[in-house]
């Protein structure tokens, strides 16, 4: 019998401690909960393994510290980091995110040479590109969450306007993680009807608006930290695809060089994930103005990144 998958989580605060819950309890695999602060995740472990017997899952859970106890990991979500705080700019955050991020990265590549690399901590865009640089892995083994989430959020929206179920709904969010997202109307659909359709054009235009400050909202609701039981499902559905070979077709951070002119950086992109990664981008035709939104979306990716020394 082949040994189960296993699930490197770094970072056992809101996202990754979420993120082991989606994935114990779909038993996807067993999962390493991985922190720098001693006790936190061997806790947090420990008390998801016993909810095991209740939940009637067999994924086995552990916490650590220590990197050798990832060792061996088919996938690894990586969402490491620190949130911004108030009196810090978004380039401070960058500064310290990327040093955290490469610090993780270069330890879980090293234990877990094959695996794939999900990327979680913000700026999304940007530590996607830390991660890729840090593990040496090949493109296609280093992808981000973000679009899945600004999807589901915009799905969710539709859905609620609509009053129907948010099964028979699909959107599709491409572009970098942040205000600039470029949310596609045309590519949103209720049970394949596409939501221009159905909604008039203010709506859209005003869920749109609501998609692009999904996580603003959050923040706003919570005040003292952000969204985390979306962006850890989007995570797990994410590698789902990626340990079952799935081959979903899901709006990923890729690394797209020619595709959609972006010129070797990871933007968010209709991928399709499976064994080994991104196994392909999909591209297809966009109109003038989708085509400009998103460009000034990956040139903000592209600014940014280039703020980076590592
Ligand atoms: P959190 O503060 O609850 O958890 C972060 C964890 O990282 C903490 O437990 C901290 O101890 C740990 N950590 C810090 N430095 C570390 C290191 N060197 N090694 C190992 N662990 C370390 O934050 P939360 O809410 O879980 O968010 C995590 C990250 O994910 C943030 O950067 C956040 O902005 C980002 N995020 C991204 C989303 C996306 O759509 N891409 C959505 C939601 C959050
Ligand atoms: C979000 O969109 C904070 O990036 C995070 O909720």
């Amino acid at each position: 019998m082949p040994a189960r998958k296993k699930i490197t989580i770094v970072g056992a605060g809101m996202v990754g401690a979420s993120a082991a819950h989606w994935a114990a309890s779909k038993e996807l695999g067993d999962v390493c909960l991985v922190d720098i602060v001693e006790g936190m995740p061997q806790g947090k472990g420990l008390d998801l393994r016993e909810a095991s017997p209740v939940e009637g899952f067999d994924s086995d859970v552990v916490g650590s510290n220590d990197y050798a106890d990832t060792a061996g990991s088919d996938v690894v979500i990586i969402t490491a980091g620190l949130p911004r705080k108030p009196g810090m700019s978004r380039d401070d955050l960058v500064a310290k995110n990327t040093e955290i991020v490469k610090s993780v990265t270069e330890q879980v590549a090293y234990y877990s040479p094959e695996a794939v690399l999900i990327v979680v901590s913000n700026p999304l865009d940007a530590m996607v590109y830390v991660a890729h640089q840090a593990s040496g892995f090949p493109a296609h083994r280093v992808v981000g969450m973000a679009g899945v989430l600004d999807s589901a959020r915009f799905r969710t929206f539709i859905a609620d306007e609509l009053d129907v179920s948010v099964e028979d709904v699909t959107a599709f969010v491409l572009g970098g993680h942040g205000d600039s997202m470029v949310p596609l109307p045309r590519f949103s659909s209720v049970a394949g009807i596409p939501i221009t359709e159905l909604l008039s054009r203010e709506k859209i235009e005003e869920l749109v608006d609501r998609t692009r400050k999904g996580g603003g909202e959050i923040v706003g609701l919570l005040k003292t930290g952000s969204a985390f039981f979306a962006p850890s499902a989007a995570a797990v559905q994410m590698t789902e695809s990626v340990l079952k070979d799935k081959k979903r077709i899901l709006p990923c951070a890729a690394y797209c060089d020619k595709e959609y002119n972006v010129g070797g950086y990871f933007v968010g992109v209709p991928a399709k994930l499976g064994a080994g990664g991104v196994k392909q981008v999909i591209e297809f035709n966009l109109t003038e103005e989708e085509r400009e939104q998103l460009e000034g979306s990956v040139q903000g990716v592209r600014e940014l990144v280039q703020t980076i020394s590592m």
